[in-house]
């Protein structure tokens, strides 16, 4: 449908139409804000709010009938500007219990060869329930002001974060370049303050401070903004020119000098036991704060361990949020929604009748799988005391911060008369295919495969995803409409597009929510995209077990995709034959209690045998695959069913055949173990395995877990083994840690 002139339009028509938006609107601001969960595109969401505003705009009337009607008059045209960080704002990994703190230190020291006497310093402050913000100061003056965004790219909100009292625009002595990061956020007086006067004046009612403050800042209307009493915490820093200090506490009261509000509670703190009494304390204190925490943060103190530890894919290895204990609501239950994932998973969802959880209105929560809601663990353990979930119970809701919401216990007193246990569906809602589930998995799956419109439409959406093919203006619901519409059924449908619809170009534009502009810019788009890098080509498959991280290092190992294509194949006779054994592995553990299961037992022993004996050159393409750095079996399982799989090896062949297909960067040529594979074996004295694999993969090695023919260095430390022996045999060089960090430059 084309979008008809609001001039054009009867009063009755434009506002079924507003309301339509408005709710469309209300409902992305809601997955936006409170849950953080954008739905739709900024280009999609912009174009809607367009829409709403011209609606508004010939009818005046419907102005006042629309929820968002503040932003009214606001020019939305071009939303906000992006900003690349110069340095990504990153996310902390969780604790929630003692035991996970313990760990998280414990690990610091293993990372960092410490002794579990050697001292280690950590910071602790209160994690502050806001929004992050970076802001970037050159030769002492404030030049720009970004959101987090997706930790690479956020929203310019300059102007914004000018109208708040806390951000200094001038500081003095600052390092010519200072990026000072820190959380957005609302008191509880001012957010109360400020619903009661937009509960007099008819403004938005917020649900929390949180979305207050996010809500406020990011106001189209700096003149908004300034109305809106918001307060900023530096806690953190981006780029910088000059370093700041030893320690994060000395950074921190650094910030202070150049006239930031820091938090009170920041202490130092020697040990694990007085980093949770000053948690506990903080937790005391919560309620007479003043405004929302969620958590407490520890950051290593010394900077120069931070810079040793640095980061993983998303969050630093030197910090963590440990958070406090979850809160809690009681609802009822009123239905069960089976979801179908892109890897056929049937994901069981509660349907709730909507109640407050800290803050937050919660219809839906996950049930996990049928064990879950049967009471059950993944390892057969009691949970909630075995109480099994009703449709139509009383169930206790918890969310521990940004986490779905969960189940946490069962009201049986409540329970209505003649509730029936849960019956998990044991074929596929969605295409009728058996649901199977199979030994040693919690999850029931479709057996449809892309016959299943679920799994297909979810494969693609998961195609067209951020960290896949990224394809803007092409996301969750375009996907969902192109496949409705038998326009796109697999990913190579997408580059065929143009091709079969363009000259319909008509066609697209015809559609609903698409004009000439919107269907131009898609197909370029997606043009764009025919060039694509191996890592996120293989991420985009969607091969279960195969995340970002696991796409990338086969991307690295393999370079090409006809190389992975043919290892795949080539291994195949060996995946098969680990399959196997460990099918029979697990039967015969079985054996006792499943007499009836013998003949299967049987026969799979004699698949095992028959696929043992598999040629030594799959054997050492499947080693190959297992040893690439992290992966292990399972990964390199899923991948070899995925590409033994007709029907998907099928699709892949389509789809490659529209790609350029670019290599991973090669590895920096100045290092001398650029592009080698390394094994590490024995003990290491100048450093950890963790940190030794690290910083040889700065340099641009490959590190290994197994040695190979593909093996170049073998390092070995005392007390190397049958690694050492093996690499002898092969004729590989090997190198005792000294002569290795001879060879890499940082003896
Ligand atoms: S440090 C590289 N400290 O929590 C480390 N983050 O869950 C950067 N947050 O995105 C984060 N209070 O928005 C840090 N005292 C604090 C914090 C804090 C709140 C937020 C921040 C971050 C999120 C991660």
């Amino acid at each position: 449908m084309t979008e008809q002139d609001p001039n054009a339009m009867s009063e009755a028509e434009a506002r079924a139409e507003f309301h339509q938006l408005d709710a469309q609107i209300a409902k992305a601001d809601l997955d936006y804000h409170q849950k953080d969960a954008p739905t739709l595109s900024d280009a999609e969401y912009d174009r809607l709010k367009r829409r709403y505003l011209a609606l508004a705009e010939a009818f005046p009337d419907l102005a006042s009938e629309g929820a968002r009607v503040e932003t009214v008059g606001a020019p939305v045209a071009s939303g906000f500007g992006k900003v690349t960080h110069a340095v990504r704002m990153m996310s902390l990994g969780n604790a929630f219990e003692d035991q996970d703190v313990e760990d998280f230190v414990a690990g610091l020291r293993r990372y960092l060869g410490f002794p579990p006497d050697a001292p280690l310093a950590l910071t602790a402050e209160p994690k502050i329930d806001g929004l992050s913000l970076s802001l970037r100061y050159e030769n002492g003056t404030l030049v720009q002001a970004a959101t987090r965004g997706d930790g690479s790219v956020g929203e310019n909100v300059t102007a914004n974060a000018r109208t708040i009292a806390d951000i200094p625009q001038e500081i003095a002595g600052a390092p010519e370049v200072l990026e000072v990061r820190g959380e957005v956020y609302m008191s509880h007086a001012d957010f109360e303050a400020l619903n009661a006067r937009h509960a007099e004046t008819g403004g938005k009612i917020f649900a929390n401070p949180r979305n207050a403050a996010a809500g406020s800042l990011r106001q189209l209307d700096a003149e908004i903004t300034r109305a809106r009493p918001l307060r900023f915490f530096a806690y953190s820093w981006g780029e910088l020119t000059a370093p700041l200090a030893e320690t994060q506490f000395e950074a921190i009261e650094r910030f202070r000098s150049f006239g930031f509000q820091t938090n009170p509670l920041t202490w130092r703190c020697e040990t694990i036991a007085e980093l949770l009494a000053h948690y506990h304390s903080i937790e005391e204190q919560r309620a007479d704060l003043g405004y929302d925490i969620d958590g407490v943060v520890y950051k290593v103190d010394d900077l120069s361990l931070q810079e040793r530890l640095g980061f993983r894919s998303t969050t630093p290895r030197w910090a963590i949020a440990h958070k406090f204990p979850a809160e809690l609501a009681w609802t009822r239950l009123d239905g069960i929604d089976i979801q179908v994932g892109r890897t056929g998973a049937l994901s069981p969802v509660a349907r709730l009748q909507p109640v407050t959880v800290g803050g937050v209105v919660v219809s839906n929560a996950t049930l996990h799988n049928e064990d879950y809601i049967r009471g059950l663990d993944s390892k057969g353990a009691q949970i909630r005391e075995g109480k099994d979930i009703r449709i139509g119970d009383w169930v206790q809701i918890y969310r521990a911060g940004d986490v779905i919401p969960k189940v946490a216990d069962v009201d049986l007193k409540r329970r209505p008369e003649g509730a029936s246990p849960y019956v998990f569906p044991t074929t596929c809602p969605r295409c009728n295919s058996a649901a199977v589930r199979e030994e040693g998995d919690a999850v029931r799956r479709c057996s449809g495969g892309l016959i299943c419109p679920a799994q297909a439409v979810e494969k693609l959406k998961h195609f067209v995803s951020r960290a896949a093919f990224d394809i803007e203006g092409l996301g969750a619901k375009q996907v969902e409409q192109f496949h409705a519409d038998d326009w796109v059924k697999e990913p190579a449908d997408i580059f065929e597009l143009k091709e079969k619809y363009g000259s319909g170009m008509q066609q697209l534009k015809n559609r609903e929510g698409w004009g000439d502009k919107s269907a131009t810019a898609l197909f370029a788009a997606i043009d764009d995209k025919r060039r694509i890098a191996l890592a996120r080509l293989i991420f985009g498959l969607g091969i279960r077990h195969v995340g970002e991280v696991a796409a990338k290092d086969v991307a690295l190992h393999f370079r090409t995709w006809t190389a992975l294509a043919e290892a795949a194949d080539l291994a195949r006779p060996a995946a098969l034959a680990h399959r196997a054994a460990d099918e029979a592995e697990l039967l015969e553990r079985q054996r006792a209690q499943a007499e009836d299961r013998r003949a299967k037992i049987s026969e799979a022993r004699k698949a095992a045998i028959a696929t043992c004996e598999v040629a030594a050159e799959a054997q050492a393409a499947w080693d190959d695959l297992v040893s690439i750095d992290g992966l292990g079996p399972t990964v390199a399982l899923s991948l070899s069913d995925a590409f033994a799989n007709p029907e998907e090896r099928a699709a892949f062949d389509r789809l490659v055949r529209h790609l350029k297909i670019i290599a991973p960067d090669a590895p920096a040529a100045d290092s001398p173990v650029a592009g080698k594979t390394v094994v590490f074996t024995g003990t290491l004295e100048k450093m950890t395995r963790a940190e030794a694999k690290a910083r040889a993969e700065a340099l641009g090695a490959k590190v290994s877990g197994s040695v190979s023919k593909k093996t170049d260095i073998l390092i070995a430390g005392p007390g190397a083994g049958s690694k050492a022996t093996k690499a002898a045999d092969l004729g590989i060089q090997t190198l005792d840690e000294d002569q290795w960090l001879e060879l890499i430059g940082q003896a």
